[in-house]
């Protein structure tokens, strides 16, 4: 794939991965992107995963030869991985990157810490290849510490390192964000899986990327994103402030012989007749718990709903309401459902697990089941889904 005149494509797609990052499942794949930029020195712009470096050694040669410099933005291994075989294949090369990036790679690499082939970059400082200056823009946290990004004034390109990557090989999503349908998807699951708990320093990012007149953007994972970029920086500031995307109501639920999933279920009725305009039910325990912190990211309004177990919640709320928590989970409405054949107590500890989030409102209503709906449960269900749709009209 060709990006411009000078910059070409050179990543891989990997289709073997079971988990990537040793968590996520990605039925798609996964694609590790690399970029070579031509001029009078050529760039090539990271490595790939260890598992991939003689394609991708291939792909470089045939894109440009023999390049001058292997720039590091990122040191996680799916991208760092290849970088030893890098040196190797080409012993004149050198590596640009932070000095953080460059501790790193002795600590990944054993005995090799390039000390004489280095050139150690920070923000603002910049690297000449003949027409095009690559600037370098400091990103920690997005999403480790050493990361930088790279932006070549000539063809307006922000090589952004994870940000706005998301799963999927792209021959299966396609190469350029105008050839992926649901590129959002995928992306906001990656965003909140991944870097969702450095909000913050996100935010850093884009204020600076403000400053930059960029016309595509080169992510790491993902498609190239060469138009319409409005949106997908948009998408990015409203993810990263916390901001609910969408208005509607996930249900997350657990349930251990099924009449918890009873009273989800009746939720979830009367809030589609009530107009809800989304209602999204998850079982955590079968679903993927990724694609419901996504969920809980992008919707306004999350019911929590599980079983008293061993005096506390059953594992996979626990699980799920911590992934929420420790990616600083705010700015939400929320409202529980609890079950306990003779000490429910499930919504005392999922509302004390949420209640040192910001932002957050308790809705009045909730429903307590003593084993199994009855007249009161569902009478509180009914009170619940109206307080819930309120909201709406
Ligand atoms: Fe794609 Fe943080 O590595």
């Amino acid at each position: 794939m060709k990006i411009s005149n000078d910059i070409l494509y050179v990543g891989v797609n990997d289709h073997d991965i079971d988990l990537f990052e040793g968590h996520y499942i990605v039925p798609e794949g996964m694609a590790y992107n690399s970029y070579v930029i031509k001029d009078e020195k050529t760039a090539v712009m990271d490595s790939v995963d260890g598992n991939f470096t003689d394609a991708w050694i291939a792909n470089v040669k045939e894109a440009c030869g023999s390049p001058d410099y292997l720039v590091v933005q990122h040191m996680e291994p799916d991208h760092s991985g290849s970088v030893r075989g890098f040196m190797e294949a080409f012993p004149e090369a050198k590596i640009v990157s932070s000095a953080k990036a460059f501790t790193m790679m002795a600590n990944f690499f054993e005995g090799e810490d390039y000390a004489d082939r280095r050139v150690v970059v920070k923000e603002g400082d910049t690297l000449e290849l003949g027409s095009h200056t690559l600037s370098f823009v400091a990103a920690p946290m997005v999403h480790w510490p050493e990361v930088i990004m790279t932006y070549d004034a000539k063809d307006k390109v922000l090589f952004s390192a994870d940000a706005f990557g998301k799963f999927g090989g792209l021959d299966v999503c396609g190469e350029t964000g105008a050839d992926d349908d649901d590129w959002a998807c995928e992306a906001r699951r990656y965003y909140f899986g991944i870097v969702g708990k450095y909000g913050p320093q996100t935010q850093a990012v884009l204020k600076k990327a403000a400053g930059l007149d960029i016309q595509t953007i080169c992510p790491l994972h993902g498609p190239v994103l060469m138009e319409d970029l409005g949106y997908y920086l948009g998408l990015y500031d409203t993810w990263s402030k916390y901001e609910p995307e969408s208005k509607g109501v996930v249900i997350a639920y657990t349930s251990v012989y099924g009449n918890t999933k009873k009273a989800v279920e009746l939720l979830a009725e009367k809030l589609e007749a009530l107009g809800v305009p989304e209602v999204e039910v998850t079982d955590l325990a079968r679903d993927d718990i990724a694609e419901a912190v996504e969920d809980a990211f992008r919707y306004d309004t999350v019911v929590f709903a599980t079983t008293t177990f061993n005096n506390g919640i059953f594992p996979f709320m626990r699980e799920f309401i911590e992934s929420l928590t420790e990616r600083n989970y705010q700015n939400r409405r929320v409202a529980f459902i609890e079950n306990g054949s003779w000490a429910p107590q499930a919504a005392k500890v999922m509302k004390g697990m949420l209640e040192g989030c910001k932002n957050m409102t308790f809705c009045e209503n909730g429903v307590k089941l003593v084993s199994a709906l009855n007249n009161d449960s569902r009478a509180q269900v009914d009170a619940l889904a109206e307080e819930l749709a309120a909201a709406y009209k």
